[in-house]
């Protein structure tokens, strides 16, 4: 029912305990509008109902501007983002379909078809995380009864097993011990012999610091009808890799490490071949969020009407477009290179203080993320509080079967740099000096 703008006016305030306050405030309001006109019909009865019980038990009593802390994130992710990037992403909001936005996705595509080394106009942002990102891969391949063959030396390996299970599909993992990696021939006789919908690989396993070689991989699995789907989370834009040439029909990474863009979208691309996988599905994807055929017409790959799909994190779209725009001008090769050139002078430095990689062939050995094995007599945890608490700067320790056995350094994006390297190296002496181990 709607109450006259009179009876404000009169105030009305047959209500019980606060809802005399908010009568008050609503005839200050109006008293104060110019606009309203005398006789204007205002609904206030609803309102006035429900007042008188809202509870305060979780109202903030000190309601201020954010003071976030400021450190050095040199852990597995995310990293600290270009500043460009934040200031791009401070910008005001636009519409998400409005002609500006588009460009700005448009611009984001060629950015991440020019990281990512593809010609595929299946190539986007995904508004979510890098594990949002696996699952939109796992969604889109995996029918009931499918089976996906998985490398399975860390965490992400497990995760994507475990999310091939929960779609009603068949995981066969190739199981390795962290800091290892698969050869050609082990992935060979798996895919010959299973023959499976999909082979899955990390690039980077970041719990436990390798590079999984993919050389080969791509024509092996065209040959034998399986789509090979690799995470590059922890790897885009700092190792090299190779989209088109190395035959990966999907592809995802994060937007918060190498990248250097505050977390938040998820770089993907489809191969021509995955697309036609997913259209030939016999059931829907059973996610609308993140079913590609639907996701993609927003950005524009199946026709140039772009419905509406969802609201995308317009400022992250920002972001990354900006950093992006820096990998470009920084360029792809040279951007390896500094990872490269930031890696070796870190274990340059952490040799000289007694330290060992966790990882042990040099082949296998990420970039990016860096593993060192906690010495004998050493307490990782107490290590890590001591880089916080006197060098504000974070590292971090294993994760999943490495925890506790390792610690976890990002050289990443625009933290990779000989400065933040020496940084690390000076924690790590102190850290070590404090326990009594140097
Ligand atoms: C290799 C790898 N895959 C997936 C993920 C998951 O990414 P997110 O934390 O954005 O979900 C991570 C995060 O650290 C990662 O390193």
């Amino acid at each position: 029912m709607q109450a006259v703008a009179k009876n404000v006016r009169q105030g009305v305030n047959a209500l019980h305990g606060s809802t005399a306050v908010l009568g008050a405030s609503l005839k200050k309001v109006f008293a104060s509008s110019a606009s309203l006109p005398a006789e204007a019909e205002i609904n206030e009865s609803y309102v006035q109902s429900q007042l008188g019980y809202v509870s305060d038990a979780h109202k903030v009593t000190a309601p201020s501007m954010l003071q976030a802390p400021d450190y050095l994130l040199m852990g597995p992710g995310p990293s600290n983002p270009y500043p460009r990037a934040e200031t791009a992403m401070s910008r005001k909001i636009i519409a998400h379909m409005s002609p500006y936005c588009y460009s700005i996705m448009d611009e984001i595509q060629e950015g991440l078809k020019y990281v990512l080394q593809t010609e595929s106009k299946y190539t986007f942002g995904l508004s979510a995380s890098g594990g949002a990102a696996m699952e939109t891969t796992v969604a889109n391949l995996m029918e009931p009864g499918d089976k996906a063959v998985i490398s399975v030396a860390g965490i992400w390996g497990e995760r994507f097993a475990e999310k091939v299970r929960r779609k009603g599909g068949i995981a066969i993992t190739l199981d390795k011990e962290s800091g290892e990696t698969l050869s050609f021939e082990e992935i060979k006789a798996a895919v010959e012999e299973h023959k499976p919908k999909v082979f899955f690989t990390t690039h980077g396993e970041s719990s436990s610091g390798t590079r999984q070689n993919l050389e080969g991989v791509g024509e092996l699995c065209a040959a034998n009808g399986t789509l090979l789907a690799v995470d590059t989370v922890c790897t885009l834009g700092g190792e090299p890799f190779f989209t088109d040439k190395w035959g990966v029909d999907v592809v995802y990474s994060g937007a918060q490490k190498c990248i250097g863009c505050p977390p938040g979208l998820s770089p993907m691309s489809f191969s021509e071949k995955a697309i036609e996988a997913v259209k030939a599905r016999k059931t829907p994807v059973d996610s609308f969020s993140f079913d590609i055929l639907e996701v993609g017409k927003q950005w524009g790959m199946f026709g140039d009407a772009r419905p509406y799909h969802h609201t995308p994190p317009v400022n992250i779209l920002f972001a990354m477009r900006e950093a992006l725009n820096i990998m470009a001008e920084e360029g792809l090769q040279a951007s390896w290179e500094r990872h490269n050139a930031c890696h070796n002078q870190l274990w340059a430095g952490l040799s000289e203080l007694g330290l060992k990689p966790f990882v042990e062939k040099a082949e296998d050995r990420l970039s990016t993320v860096n593993c060192i094995a906690v010495p004998e007599g050493v307490d990782a945890a107490v290590l890590i509080k001591h880089a916080f608490d006197k060098h504000k700067l974070e590292i971090s320790g294993g994760l999943g079967r490495t925890a506790g056995k390792i610690w976890r350094i990002g050289l990443m994006g625009y933290n990779c740099t000989p400065r933040n390297v020496d940084s690390v190296i000076a924690a790590f002496k102190s850290g070590l000096k404090e326990q009594g181990y140097l």
